[in-house]
């Protein structure tokens, strides 16, 4: 079950083969978006050969094969991690029984509304993502991106699989809107904010594999705990691919952070833009701007829907099975941050409906071990700074503080006073300008650009001098 059949026009591990119908309408969908790819994926790059690595096997150990690829000769396909034997829904009110493998009618409209936000993500950081080659810091990090880049389109081909074969024809006509829709579109925009800003720049890449793609991570982590089976085993298969995409984001910044701390140590500054380099406060400002927008992506503090999608057991906690309570949650508080007299409070909700401020406080954790890291990198370099996350009420567009303005430590402000202050806190216009003129194309094997450390080694064994991209 778990071995790739490769010799059919989709490679599948779902014996597509065996459902004509289904078959054919992805084949009437592949060239639909092999025509996205063209015209919405990676600038200039169809004849480029890419070391890419391809899904032989999606068992846990040696999944993966490494080769050169035009990337619209990638083998994108659908694969789901194999079917747990006796697999039971682990929380909400149908706990304890069989996991679903066919959908449930009356949570159709909501599994359809998840799996179509989800998918909704995948082609649209392909898309704001899609000029950055044309500035690569180095022949490694322009295989990163690619490989980053054709793993988003599988994992929407693993959401349309889902939409075509349990949705009928509303999940086909889903599926063609995930083409159609493109991120920053005035009229059919991507459906979740922080996805139709265009990365622009090397550093946010690297910031968005860091933030939007570990917002991925806790999505589908808790997406895997569905009790809609297809939809877990696609997830779970997803999360080996996600984990490469967060490691190309820590790295990356990681890499940057480094050099920058280098060349302070080096000229005795902080000030290391003249010196070619990215400053460390200006990295703070588009961590400020990244982690912000990728808060707004987790809901309200207090949402019904997400009860909802808890109880009917389509969407669980993140590692459910590893907390230790009744599942239900129907008698569980759950603290949220509240604003009373001008300051942010803890104050108590039932926990089901604080299932979305749980994912963002894991997600807030599991982004401060990141910057823990950076830090001590800094630290190695004996330069005197510090990266910090801003607080949770900082530049909030949904919930609790989005109609109040406060600054880096969470104390609220008046509107002027954000105001005068953005552009010290986040990316301002200069800064954008300046970190793009850095961004000069470096494509010669084991060359690197001035502004950001090589990696500490390469990619499957091969050096990092290795021609990861033929460019054609
Ligand atoms: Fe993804
Ligand atoms: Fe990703």
């Amino acid at each position: 079950m778990s071995t790739i059949d490769y010799s059919e026009k989709i490679p599948n591990n779902v014996n597509l083969s065996e459902d004509r119908r289904l078959q054919r309408a992805l084949e009437k969908w592949q060239p639909a978006f092999l025509g996205w790819w063209d015209q919405m994926g990676p600038e200039s790059s169809s004849n480029h050969e890419v070391f890419l690595r391809t899904a032989i096997d999606v068992s846990a150990k040696g999944w993966a094969h490494f080769d050169m690829v035009k990337m619209p000769d990638y083998r994108w396909g659908i694969f789901l991690a194999d079917k747990e034997k006796d697999r039971k829904i682990g929380f909400g009110n149908h706990m304890g029984q069989d996991v679903w493998q066919e959908v449930p009618g009356e949570y159709r409209s909501e599994l359809r509304r998840l799996i179509v936000t989800q998918g909704d993500t995948e082609p649209a950081s392909v898309e704001q993502q899609r000029y950055l080659g044309l500035s690569c810091p180095s022949n490694y990090d322009l295989r990163s991106l690619f490989q980053v880049n054709v793993e988003e389109g599988r994992h929407l081909w693993a959401m349309v699989y889902l939409l075509h074969a349990y949705f009928g024809r509303d999940g086909r006509e889903e599926a063609e809107e995930m083409l159609l829709r493109h991120s920053g579109d005035v009229d059919k925009p991507r459906i979740l904010e922080a996805f139709n800003v265009p990365t622009e720049d090397w550093l946010s890449f690297f910031m968005f594999t860091f933030f939007q793609d570990r917002d991925g991570k806790f999505q589908l982590t808790s997406l895997a705990e569905s009790g809609f089976d297809p939809l877990s085993r696609s997830c779970r298969f997803m999360l080996t691919e996600e984990a490469h995409h967060m490691f190309v984001g820590e790295s990356g910044v990681g890499r940057v952070v480094e050099r920058s701390a280098q060349l302070s140590a080096e000229h005795d500054t902080l000030e290391v833009g003249r010196h070619g380099g990215i400053p460390l406060a200006m990295i703070q400002k588009w961590i400020n701007f990244h982690f912000s927008i990728c808060l707004d992506l987790f809901g309200q503090e207090k949402s019904t829907n997400a009860a909802n999608f808890y109880s009917m057991g389509l969407k669980g906690r993140y590692n459910e099975n590893k907390i230790e309570d009744d599942h239900l949650l129907n008698n569980d508080g759950f603290l949220v941050p509240d604003l009373q007299n001008g300051k942010v409070i803890m104050s108590e909700i039932s926990a089901l409906t604080a299932i979305n401020e749980r994912l963002r406080n894991d997600y807030r954790d599991d982004c401060q071990k990141g910057v823990d890291r950076w830090n001590r990198i800094i630290e190695k370099a004996n330069v005197d700074f510090k990266l910090t996350l801003p607080h949770i009420a900082f530049n909030r567009n949904i919930g609790t503080f989005q109609d109040n303005d406060f600054d880096l430590e969470g104390n609220l402000i008046s509107a002027e006073e954000f105001a005068a202050n953005k552009d010290t806190w986040m990316p301002n216009s200069k800064d954008r300008e300046f970190v793009k003129s850095l961004m000069q194309r470096v494509v010669e094997p084991g060359k690197m650009a001035g502004w950001i450390a090589p990696p500490s080694r390469g990619i499957q064994g091969k050096d990092i001098e290795y021609e990861y991209v033929i460019l054609q």
